[in-house]
């Protein structure tokens, strides 16, 4: 049974022109691009979004970057979507991902890093929900 996941390219690599190789990488993996948009959010709307990270120490610093430049929000689908998505972004620290994953290909550092992919079904859910309308979804 096919399994929907959310994803963000992330400012560092719309910025570095990475947009297009990195939704490449995503279809020749098998997941069809359900709904996908490039949008700019604030502070308090990056926020929002990561809320479960708030006491985190580098929460500041992360809201910060995700607010500072365009973003490309995906709903992606695939069977195992979720984890084979996880696979394919690579470890959080590129320093730390495995050759052939996105972030070991595009990403510079642990907080620009490229991608984010939802960690599980409930927050996969929840981000969808946050970045896109009922209408935007086929
Ligand atoms: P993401 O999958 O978007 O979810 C939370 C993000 O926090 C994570 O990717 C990283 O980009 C970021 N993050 C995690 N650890 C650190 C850290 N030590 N310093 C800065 N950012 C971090």
């Amino acid at each position: 049974m096919s399994q929907r996941t959310f994803s963000i390219i992330k400012p560092d690599a719309v910025r570095k022109g990475y947009t297009g190789a990195i939704l490449a990488e995503i279809e020749k993996a098998g997941f069809k691009i359900v709904s996908i948009k490039k949008i700019s959010i604030s502070r308090a709307q990056a926020e929002g979004f990561y809320h479960v990270h708030a006491a985190r120490p580098f929460f500041g610093e992360l809201t910060e970057f995700m607010s500072s430049g365009p973003i490309v929000p995906l709903i992606l689908e695939k069977k195992n979507a979720i984890a084979d998505l996880r696979t394919l972004m690579g470890a959080t620290d590129p320093a730390k991902a495995e050759e052939g994953t996105i972030r070991k290909k595009f990403a510079a550092s642990i907080g620009e890093n490229a991608i984010h992919g939802s960690d599980a079904a409930d927050t996969a859910e929840f981000e969808i929900g946050y970045f896109f309308a009922g209408y935007e979804l086929k």
